[in-house]
C-alpha cells in the first residue's frame, strides 16, 4: 500500500511521474508493444494482428488471426440500427458538429444499447473490446453518410462475402472506392503506429474512469473526449490545416516566426516522452516521402521538410507522429475532418487494453492536489434576510 503520509512531489501537467504499471507498452527508448519495437510490427504486421498482441498478450496464429478478422468484421457490419438512429438527427445540424463529437456520443448511445453497466470478467470484457474495435469505425464511415445525406452503406465484404480486413475496409467506406494493396498496407501502418502509447492522455483518462469501477464503454467516451483536443489526437488535423496555410517552402520561415513570436505552438511538433524525436515520426515521414514521389503531393513534402529544418533550428524541436500522419492521410485523399477519428479506430486497441489491464488488477485512481487558495478562514456572520433559504428559493 501506499504511503500517503510522506512528502507529496508536485509535478505540473504529472511530467515524470510513474502514475501505474503496465505491461502492454513501453517506452525505453523506443517503443515496444508487448516487448515488440514498433517499428518491426509497422513494417510486418497488420492491424489486426497488433490489437490482437494488445488484447490478448501474444501475436495471433494464423488461425487466431483469421477469427479475429471475423469477429471484428462481424460487429462491424452488425451495428444496432438504434445507434444510427440516435445520430441522424444530429447530422445535419449548423454548424456541422465535429465528428470527435459524433464518436463520443456513438460510444455512449452503444454503452446504453449494450447495456454496459459494470465491467464483467475478462473473457466478457476482452469480446466488448473487440466488438467495439469493429464498431466504432463502421460508426465514423455511417456519421459521414449521415453528414453527407446518403444512405447509410453496408460495411464490404471481401471476395465471396468473406470477412474484409479493417484498414481495407475503412479506407474503402471512407473514400467510396476500393482501396489499393499499396494504400492499404500504408494506411494500416498509420494504425498500427496510433495504436498505442502507454500512459497518454486519453489513455489514462480511460483508466481513471474504469478505476471507479465504470465500464468500458465510459471509459473509451473519456478517451475519445481527452483525445479530441489539439494537444493530443486533435494535432494531427491542425498539421494539414497549417501546411495549407503556409502554402509554399518561401511562406514558412516568416510564418514560424510569427507564429513563434505569438507564442502559439505549432502543431505536430514537441512531445511530453520524446524529447530528442519521435521514431514513429520518422519512420511515417520517409514512407509520406516515398508515397509523394513523382506526384504533386512532393510539394507538400518539401514544405514539411523546410517546416521541420526550422523548428529544429530555432526550437531545438523534431516531429511528432501527427506530423506525417496528417500528410499520409491527405495523400490518400481522406478529408481532415476524419484524421483524429482515424487516430480514435486505431486508439480503441490500446485503450481496451489498457481497461482490461486497469479492470484486471485495480486500484481506485485519486492523486493529491497541492492547495494555493486562501488560508483557513472564518465564515462571517450571515444577515438573516440575505440567506438563500429564508427567501424561498
Ligand atoms: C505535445 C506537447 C503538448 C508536449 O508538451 P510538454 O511536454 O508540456 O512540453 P512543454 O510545453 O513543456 O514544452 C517545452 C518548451 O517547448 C515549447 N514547445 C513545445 N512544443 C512546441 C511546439 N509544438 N511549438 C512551439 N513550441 C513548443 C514550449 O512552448 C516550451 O517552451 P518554453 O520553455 O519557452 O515555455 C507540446 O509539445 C505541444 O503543444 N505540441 C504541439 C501539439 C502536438 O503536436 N501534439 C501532439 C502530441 S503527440
Amino acid at each position: 500500500m501506499t504511503d500517503t503520509t510522506s512528502p507529496a512531489v508536485h509535478s505540473p501537467g504529472l511530467a515524470g511521474i510513474v502514475a501505474g504499471r503496465t505491461a502492454i507498452s513501453s517506452l525505453d527508448g523506443r517503443l515496444r508493444y508487448r516487448g515488440y519495437a514498433v517499428e518491426d510490427l509497422a513494417a510486418g504486421a497488420d492491424f489486426e494482428q497488433v490489437a490482437f498482441l494488445l488484447l490478448h498478450g501474444e501475436l495471433p496464429t494464423a488461425d487466431q488471426h483469421a477469427a479475429f478478422v471475423r469477429r471484428v468484421w462481424q460487429a462491424a457490419a452488425a451495428i444496432d440500427p438504434a445507434v444510427v438512429a440516435s445520430l441522424a438527427p444530429l447530422a445535419h445540424r449548423e454548424p456541422a458538429a465535429s465528428v470527435m463529437d459524433a464518436l463520443r456520443t456513438a460510444v455512449s448511445v452503444l454503452g446504453q444499447v449494450e447495456l454496459d453497466n459494470l465491467p464483467g470478467n475478462r473473457s466478457v470484457l476482452v469480446a466488448e473490446a473487440e466488438r467495439l474495435i469493429g464498431q466504432v469505425p463502421a460508426i465514423l464511415a455511417a456519421w459521414l453518410d449521415l453528414t453527407a445525406g446518403r444512405p447509410v452503406a453496408s460495411w464490404p465484404a471481401g471476395p465471396g462475402g468473406e470477412p474484409m480486413p479493417l484498414a481495407r475496409a475503412l479506407l474503402a467506406r471512407l473514400r467510396g472506392r476500393p482501396a489499393s494493396d499499396a494504400e492499404t498496407r500504408l494506411f494500416g501502418t498509420t494504425l498500427v503506429l496510433y495504436a498505442e502509447h502507454e500512459f497518454n492522455a486519453s489513455t489514462f483518462a480511460a483508466r481513471t474512469v474504469v478505476s471507479t469501477g465504470s465500464d468500458m464503454h465510459s471509459g473509451i467516451c473519456a478517451g475519445i473526449a481527452a483525445l479530441k483536443g489539439p494537444l493530443h489526437g486533435g494535432a494531427n488535423e491542425q498539421v494539414l490545416d497549417q501546411l495549407c496555410e503556409i502554402g509554399s517552402t518561401d511562406r514558412a520561415e516568416a510564418w514560424v516566426n510569427e507564429r513563434l513570436a505569438a507564442k502559439r505552438v505549432i502543431m505536430g511538433f514537441g512531445h511530453r516522452v520524446y524529447k530528442d524525436g519521435d521514431e514513429r515520426a520518422v519512420l511515417l515521414g520517409r514512407l509520406a516521402r516515398e508515397t509523394a514521389r513523382g506526384t504533386p503531393a512532393e510539394q507538400l513534402e518539401d514544405l514539411a521538410d523546410r517546416v521541420a529544418a526550422i523548428m529544429l533550428e530555432r526550437k531545438g524541436l523534431k516531429p511528432n507522429l501527427d506530423w506525417p500522419a496528417a500528410r499520409v492521410y491527405h495523400a490518400l485523399g481522406l478529408p481532415v475532418r476524419v484524421f483524429t477519428p482515424i487516430f480514435v479506430v486505431a486508439r480503441m486497441s490500446g485503450w481496451t487494453a489498457h481497461i482490461i489491464e486497469q479492470i484486471g488488477d485495480n486500484r481506485l485512481i485519486r492523486p493529491m492536489s497541492a492547495y494555493i487558495g486562501p488560508p483557513p478562514r472564518t465564515l462571517p456572520p450571515q444577515r438573516d434576510q440575505e440567506h438563500p433559504r429564508d427567501q424561498g428559493h
